[in-house]
């Protein structure tokens, strides 16, 4: 039996997000430029998004670009720009009725790739079949040291109170704010680190790690990924029995 055939269709997770790693391993191992795979693993990126969403996934996030990832070679990251802005085609979200969405410190992306994304994102905001969200610039520390900025801005204006912040202030302060945590986080490329990315977010999402590079991910690995994550108990720090009760009581 395929993975694909194994899944329990009514428990598939609603979030998923993915770290796509190993695409410069995957070009080197096949005597190709590291832009190539980057070519390939945008490709992969498509195809991913077209699977999850006939599963019934309905927010896939992806981190294409770390804050960290500006320190590589400038023809790296001018090839990772170019490729952006060559692949961000509304057509492909309209298509689908996909919704895009980007998180990141996007101020420090070229002109073309800013306006293009913007387009994409007020064009396709009332699709919805799913949320493609591309973490761009990212970093989970910038993410949190903004949202710290934010909520002290808040106190000193006399909006609120130290006392009334919450983990729900944070939740409302982080770049996701419109998106649900992720049941399931995805890493190819046999890594297994987290890399600052939505470390916030990842309390209780299951992590899963593949040797798989990500331009060699389909759809049966997206398969085994999810039916790996059914097979996992989620207690949110609840014991075993309290979980079986409250699923007695459905
Ligand atoms: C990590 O692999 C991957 C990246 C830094 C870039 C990911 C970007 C894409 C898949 C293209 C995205 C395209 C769109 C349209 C959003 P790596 O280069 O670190 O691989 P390595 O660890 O094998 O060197």
């Amino acid at each position: 039996m395929t993975y694909k055939e194994q899944l329990d269709m009514d428990r598939i997770p609603q979030h998923i997000a993915i770290i796509m790693d190993g695409n410069g391993r995957w070009a080197k191992e096949k005597g190709k430029r590291r832009g190539e795979g980057h070519i390939a693993g945008a490709t992969a990126l498509h195809n991913t998004m077209m699977h999850a969403s006939k599963l019934g996934v309905k927010y896939v996030t992806v981190y294409a670009f770390s804050t960290e990832n500006w320190t590589r070679p400038d023809e790296e990251v001018n090839g990772l720009m170019a490729l952006l802005f060559e692949k961000l085609d509304l057509d492909i979200f309209m298509d689908n009725d996909i919704r895009f969405c980007v998180i990141g410190d996007t101020d420090r992306l070229p002109e073309n790739v800013r306006e293009r994304m913007n387009y994409c994102i007020s064009k396709s905001a009332g699709n919805q079949r799913g949320t493609l969200t591309v973490a761009l610039s990212y970093s989970s520390k910038w993410e949190l040291t903004q949202s710290a900025k934010r909520i002290a801005a808040m106190v000193q204006e006399g909006k609120m109170t130290i006392d009334e912040i919450t983990d729900k202030t944070i939740d409302e302060t982080v770049a996701t704010s419109f998106m649900p945590d992720p049941d399931l986080l995805i890493r190819t490329g046999g890594e297994t680190r987290l890399s600052n990315y939505l470390l916030w977010q990842c309390a209780y999402t299951e992590l899963y790690f593949c040797d798989t590079y990500w331009p060699d991910f389909d759809e049966e690995e997206l398969c085994k990924a999810i039916l790996t994550y059914q097979q996992r108990e989620r207690r949110f720090g609840k014991t075993s029995e309290q979980i079986a009760e409250e699923n007695n009581n459905i």
